[in-house]
């Protein structure tokens, strides 16, 4: 019988591309895969470290793991992803039913530690930067939109956040390596592709060929087949308005730009190291706003980071509803573990954490339902990515604003299928809509 993986995922897309790796690295070996643990072999944990919650959540995730452990005393329990490269061995120190800890520059050496778990060994591996995405040929065709990492790690510091401390320093891919892999990618089925990096327009510093971020994409631009092109995170200290023109005249790259923000106040932002203040960011943002037509801008917030007063966070309401974003993310800020911020005192209370999260996303509900109602009426361009399980004339999909879709059709259409939709409703976070 064929042995079975079962990965569970949390935090952000970088992990999702790495589950999607581990996961073609398990089907090279032979596994398929499962939904369900307790058809599993094999059960890995792809863990995130940047808020508090998450590393707690790993805790308990392994807890409701280890009962398959009696059924079948061959089940492998692992632990991947930022948690793992963080703790390395401690996580099998302190968890005896942990056998494997796979750090994020493991994924490579996967192949060779999984085959040792199986026949016995606890392993742990979190050395850094062994990772050359040599992984090759994702079995990925499932989808038709899939992420590609084109940089990993992070140099920026930003003082609450633990990224540049479990990811490590900046590192680019070759131009070459990326786009083989999106021309493999389309080549099997895929239409759209979002690359990824904790900051992808600082992608090409020290990198052997000179290449930035907005040249890399216009290389993409090229890519016979391939019909949509996204990125997520650009910093803001490094957004720069050649990239908004690229945007702007490149019918592939779509109208979306996630640009976190972080807070409004300009002593907050500095005590965070971000690197701009709010006007600087502001001027970018009406740059992007102007020369791109019907572009939706997202961002990420911290309240409650340590010395945040009333003023400063008004600041913060003050700037969602002057920028208007379409969608944001917001947290609590939680103190992680040797970030310069974690020095500071934390001293603003759960309680006002909690209030001040609720009014920012209270706020933002209202601008979501606002700027998704303007939208009743435009026809717009939706890629489908499924048929509605429960009616089959029902299909959803994005459209380039990276808004979920719903929409009736009385024309069967397949994932990948780019249609025009006019949009009839809005609903609390999606559209709904008719194709014509
Ligand atoms: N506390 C709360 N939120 C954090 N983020 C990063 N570090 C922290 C922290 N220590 C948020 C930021 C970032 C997003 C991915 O997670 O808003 O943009
Ligand atoms: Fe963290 Fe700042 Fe780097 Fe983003 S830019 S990963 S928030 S240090």
């Amino acid at each position: 019988m064929t042995k079975k993986l079962y990965i569970k995922t949390f935090g952000c897309q970088m992990n999702e591309y790495d589950t999607e790796r581990i996961i073609s690295a398990f089907e090279m070996m032979g596994y398929g895969m499962t939904d369900d643990p307790s058809e599993a072999d094999f059960a890995i944990i792809n863990t995130c470290s940047v808020r508090e919650k998450p590393s707690e959540k790993v805790k308990s995730e392994i807890g409701r793991l280890k009962k398959y452990k009696k059924d079948n005393p061959n089940f492998k329990i692992g632990v991947a992803g930022c948690v793992a490269q963080q703790e390395g061995e401690a996580i099998l120190d302190s968890n005896s039913y942990v056998d494997m800890v796979l750090g994020t520059d493991g994924i490579p050496r996967i192949g060779e530690v999984v085959e040792r778990v199986e026949n016995g060994e606890r392993i742990a591996v979190t050395e850094f930067s062994s990772d050359n995405f040599t992984i090759p040929n994702f079995s990925r065709n499932r989808s038709v939109s899939a992420f590609v990492t084109i940089m990993k790690g992070c140099d920026n510091f930003c003082s609450y956040c633990i990224v540049p401390y479990v990811r490590g320093r900046e590192k680019s891919r070759k131009s070459i390596e990326i786009l083989d892999e999106v021309k493999y990618l389309v080549d099997n089925g895929v239409k759209e592709v979002t690359f990824l990096g904790q900051n992808v327009n600082s992608y090409g510093k020290n990198l052997d060929e000179n290449i930035n971020f907005t040249q890399f994409l216009y290389m993409a631009t090229k890519i016979d087949g391939l019909e949509r092109i996204r990125f997520v995170t650009s910093h803001p200290k490094d957004f720069s308005g050649e990239l908004v023109d690229l945007i702007s005249s490149e019918e592939k790259i779509c109208e979306y730009l996630h640009l976190p923000l972080q807070a409004g106040s300009d002593s907050v932002l500095k005590k965070m190291n971000r690197g701009y203040s709010y006007s600087e960011y502001f001027e970018k943002v009406s740059m992007a706003k102007e020369k791109i037509k019907n572009i939706a801008i997202s961002s990420d917030f911290i309240v409650g980071f340590p010395g945040e007063k009333d003023d400063d966070f008004l600041k913060t309401l003050d700037a969602i509803k002057e920028i208007e974003y379409e969608t944001i993310f917001a947290f609590k800020y939680s103190p992680r573990p040797g970030t310069k911020a974690s020095d500071i005192e934390d001293d603003v209370s759960e309680i006002v954490k909690s209030q001040r999260l609720k009014k920012l996303l209270d706020e933002q509900e209202k601008i979501t339902s606002r700027l998704l109602k303007s939208q009743i009426g435009e026809i717009q361009e939706v890629m489908v990515e499924g048929i509605s399980k429960k009616d089959n004339k029902v299909f959803s999909g994005r459209n380039r604003r990276n808004r979920i879709v719903n929409f009736v059709s009385s024309k069967v259409l397949k994932a990948g299928d780019i249609v025009n939709v006019k949009i009839l409703e809005a609903k609390k976070n999606s559209l709904y809509g008719e194709k014509i």
